[in-house]
């Protein structure tokens, strides 16, 4: 599968550094009925060593996230509510790149940053530099100790969504879980995102977990279900175009659509860990050959810790109420998380 790619090459400063023509070459993978598109990219890209700007580091010490910064993952910290910490809004410039198809290929938990090297971006996604210079420069600041032990990567989602849809429909969930497979814990993960428009939705509540077994409960179908406890009362949404900073601890959706919009999303996570998923994309600036495995969390076979809690809590999206499969191009269950209107 190809696509043809083209568009002005510029710096940091909007300078243009020439027309890039080219076209990109997909790989297309598919396991249980996931498909995934990996661009192939160049070996050629930007590379940058961050630099840390400084903040007010005193509007940050009481949050929750800063606090747990580098610790292990740990299920207790999801009982201190967390909102996650904002990190400024793009330029008019970066907005403008995320508003519009670009060419700019979509990529899945890319490597960007390995311990201790400096950051690659290759270059058919060189113009998300310096929103991606952003975040690191954050981190670099508020870091400083232990930014170079993380690993990078780099998720760019975009497209078209529809009014009453999400970009990727999802239950309440978590970015960086630690289940069963993960023993003993590694530090935790945390996380840089932004998005043009309908911001991400995170619930800034507690959550207990003390009674579920991870290696036989769902925790992202709980996390569902203590949120429609509270029929969605601790929503909180960053604004359009503001990046925030969250931890594993911060529990988030994605947000309906209300009109026809193009949407670019913005990830940039920080982990201790490999990710060798089969169908994230490969970063060519780096030498490394993971074997990529398929994973996913249908085939941990998890229930629901409250078997009889609303079905639409706790069934995959692509699923109907009964847990069947929908058909192809069937609307995605959504979680009812107003159960009380
Ligand atoms: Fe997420």
């Amino acid at each position: 599968m190809w696509r043809f790619w083209n568009w002005p090459l510029t710096d940091m400063k909007g300078h243009k550094m020439g027309r890039v023509n080219k076209e990109i070459k997909f790989q297309k993978v598919e396991y249980r009925g996931k498909h995934f598109s990996l661009p192939l990219l160049s070996a050629d890209g930007v590379r940058f060593e961050p630099r840390a700007r400084l903040r007010c580091r005193n509007l940050l010490q009481d949050s929750p996230v800063i606090q747990d910064l580098n610790k292990p993952f740990d299920l207790q910290c999801f009982k201190t509510p967390r909102r996650p910490v904002s990190v400024g809004f793009l330029s008019q410039r970066e907005r403008r790149s995320l508003t519009r198809e670009t060419g700019a290929p979509r990529v899945l938990d890319m490597p960007i940053k390995f311990p201790g090297s400096d950051v690659r971006i290759p270059a058919e996604l060189a113009m998300y530099e310096s929103i991606i210079r952003r975040a690191f420069a954050f981190e670099a600041w508020v870091n400083a100790e232990c930014y170079d032990e993380y690993y990078c990567y780099l998720t760019i989602d975009k497209g078209l969504v529809k009014p009453g849809t999400l970009q990727r429909e999802a239950p309440c969930h978590v970015d960086g879980f630690q289940g069963n497979r993960w023993n003993p814990k590694v530090r935790n993960n945390h996380t840089y995102t932004v998005s043009n428009a309908v911001p991400t939705a995170y619930y800034i509540q507690p959550f207990d977990f003390d009674l579920l077994d991870d290696t036989k409960h769902d925790f992202f179908w709980e996390m569902n279900r203590q949120v429609a406890l509270t029929n969605s009362a601790f929503m909180w949404q960053p604004s359009d175009s503001e990046m925030t900073m969250m931890d594993c601890y911060c529990v988030h959706r994605g947000t309906e659509a209300t009109e026809e919009i193009f949407r670019t999303f913005v990830r940039i996570s920080f982990e201790a860990r490999i990710f060798d998923r089969l169908g994230n994309a490969h970063n060519p600036m780096f030498r490394y050959a993971w074997p990529m495995v398929p994973r996913d969390i249908e085939e941990l076979k998890l229930v629901a810790f409250a078997a009889g809690s609303d079905p639409s809590l706790r069934v995959f999206p692509h699923q109907n109420l009964e847990g069947q499969p929908r058909e192809k191009g069937a609307p995605k269950t959504k979680p009812n998380l107003r159960p009380m209107g």
